[in-house]
């Protein structure tokens, strides 16, 4: 064992004083033996266990793998729950809520005897949330991913989960499909625990975690109910008492080198518009400064190799099958396409070395760079005069001939404005045009929901169009797809230009430019903006409040403003 004083644990546990009695006597109610509290490295199991998540309903059996390992290598283990926000089910967004888990995880490590963590991360915004309150923190820290689901079944195929959604939603009002069928699909689309088998946000930023270096590899795809995710979950509680005792903290591993390789893997992996958010948040914790334009500067040129849904055909399963993750960064580092192949990872190894001799097996799901499913998957920034702060669009899901287009604006104020007037058979609209809609931003939904990828109008599904430019302060699911322009900042709500926008205005999108431009002279937007009235925020108080009044715009990630920082994990003053 180390010297004990050398483990924030000590500061509670190695004490023969009041204090360290207290902390100790009240633990061994547990049934903790004294020996356990002799200078062990303290490791806590940060888990977003939950049933009303149930991406991460398994969490509890994947715990306790990890003890088995912690304990293997001599650590003393001690789970803790956070607040877990999950996408199926919380309202208005669980997006509104990942700040409030970030705070709840930042506060939970560093007011507790804890040396290092396990972050038991999977659906969509935990696993950014457990980051960046660990991030604030800066102990040594490993992701321990929950998984994708199985793939989904459906009359002996396979479907994926949320893109099946959209598109038998879509099928359902072109009346290819009748009710009965659209519903019968729900029970076959999850049919095992683990996240959503697409590559839509959760698995992103699961191949987000493993390519920053704070996963073992092939964390991101083993699916849920695979022993082998049992096996890494144990071997990551070997390794965190490692990293504990070397003192191998999250701000050595998530260097800028590392967020440049995250953001080239996204456009390889062809991932979720979201990652652009979380990965900004994560940096912002940990001191690394990003800047929407990296994701020009830095993605730019990389093509989109792995063919999943949305963007694709596969689903998560054949990525695992096909070599995962690790294959994907073989590839693109054989190519020179892995900026910072020596970036330092959570086994102590670098990117390269874990990934160097990784196998490929099969060339459709992790295809060949002479081959890639589109030639430049990088998510696109666009600027303009609608949109002065930035907004993205993700090529590899949207339709080539619409990423350069004008067409004239069909204007939704609000989500339920939209939802009362599409399904109009007199709405005056066409293929053309593109599709607007208003605060549905941090501030104005408020949480910035994945609505933004709006549904078209049912007459014009019913006429075969099946995508059309839209435009939103919105975000969209990762699993979903379409020419979408989301996060334009700054949103509505805020006194942006987009809220300037009138039915009728016409819109240039030019995706190869990076620009997004409502053609209208300077004076009148001017004159516009001059006699606009604001929505007022929707917030009654509470949680929401403080999110309204503190969120950052999506270009800055959309943190609380008073909550970007790394502030250490130093020791806080005793608490009796
Ligand atoms: Fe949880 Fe998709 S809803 S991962
Ligand atoms: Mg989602």
């Amino acid at each position: 064992m180390p010297d004990r004083k050398k483990l924030r644990s000590a500061e509670w546990f190695g004490t023969a004083d009041k204090n360290g009695f207290m902390y100790r006597s009240w633990m061994k109610n547990q049934g903790i033996p004294d020996h356990e509290f002799q200078g062990k490295p303290v490791i806590g199991i940060c888990n977003t266990w939950s049933e009303l998540t149930p991406c991460n309903s398994h969490f509890r059996k994947i715990a306790e793998h990890v003890k088995r390992g912690i304990y293997e290598a001599g650590g003393f283990p001690v789970e803790f729950p956070v607040f877990s926000n999950g996408e199926s089910n919380l309202r208005p967004t669980a997006m509104l809520t990942r700040n409030l888990a970030a705070m709840d995880v930042e506060e939970a490590i560093r007011g507790n005897p804890i040396d290092a963590v396990v972050l038991l991360a999977g659906c969509d915004k935990t696993t950014p949330a457990l980051l960046m309150g660990a991030a604030s923190c800066d102990v040594p820290a490993i992701v321990v991913s929950g998984g994708p689901m199985l793939n989904g079944k459906l009359e002996g195929r396979d479907i994926g989960s949320g893109t099946a959604v959209w598109q038998l939603h879509e099928s359902l009002k072109a009346g290819e499909i009748n009710l009965h069928q659209f519903l019968s699909a729900e029970s076959g689309m999850s049919r095992s625990v683990g996240t959503c088998n697409t590559m839509g946000t959760a698995s992103t930023m699961a191949c987000m975690a493993e390519a920053l270096g704070t996963t073992l590899p092939h964390n991101a795809a083993i699916p849920a109910v695979d022993s082998r995710r049992y096996v890494l979950a144990h071997m990551s509680g070997i390794r965190i008492v490692e990293m504990a005792l070397q003192d191998l903290t999250l701000s050595k591993i998530l260097t800028r080198q590392a967020f440049e390789n995250a953001i080239r893997t996204n456009a390889a992996i062809g991932g979720s518009t979201n990652a652009v958010i979380h990965l900004k948040a994560i940096a912002g914790r940990i001191g690394v400064p990003l800047e929407l334009e990296d994701w020009t500067r830095i993605g730019r040129g990389t093509p989109t190799l792995v063919d999943l849904q949305p963007s694709g055909r596969y689903l998560m399963e054949e990525f695992y099958y096909a070599g995962g993750l690790p294959a994907v960064l073989r590839r693109m580092g054989e190519h020179g396409l892995l900026p910072h192949p020596d970036a330092i990872t959570v086994n102590g190894q670098t990117l390269w070395d874990n990934v160097r001799e990784a196998p490929n097996y099969n060339a459709e799901v992790i295809r060949p760079l002479d081959k890639p499913l589109i030639a430049d998957g990088s998510i696109r920034v666009l600027r303009g005069n609608l949109s002065p702060r930035g907004a993205v669009l993700k090529p590899s899901a949207a339709t080539p001939e619409l990423l350069k287009h004008r067409g004239r604006a069909v204007v939704f104020e609000n989500l339920e404005d939209y939802k009362a007037r599409i399904v109009d058979e007199n709405l005056d609209v066409d293929a053309t045009c593109i599709l607007v809609m208003k605060n549905c931003g941090p501030k104005g939904y408020p949480g910035m929901a994945e609505v933004g990828n709006m549904g078209l109008p049912p007459k014009l599904l019913r006429q075969g169009v099946k995508d059309m430019v839209r435009i939103s302060d919105a975000r969209m699911s990762g699993t979903a797809y379409g020419t979408v322009v989301l996060h334009v900042a700054p949103e509505a709500a805020a006194g942006g230009p987009l809220a300037a926008v009138r039915d009728g205005d016409w819109i240039e999108l030019d995706c190869e430019a990076g620009r997004l431009h409502l053609d209208i002279t300077d004076s009148e937007l001017a004159d516009r903006m001059a006699t606009l009235t604001p929505q007022p925020a929707r917030s009654d108080g509470g949680y929401q409040k403080l999110y309204v009044n503190h969120v950052l715009q999506a270009d800055e990630g959309c943190d609380l403003d008073f909550l970007v920082g790394c502030r250490g994990s130093a020791v806080p003053r005793h608490s009796h």
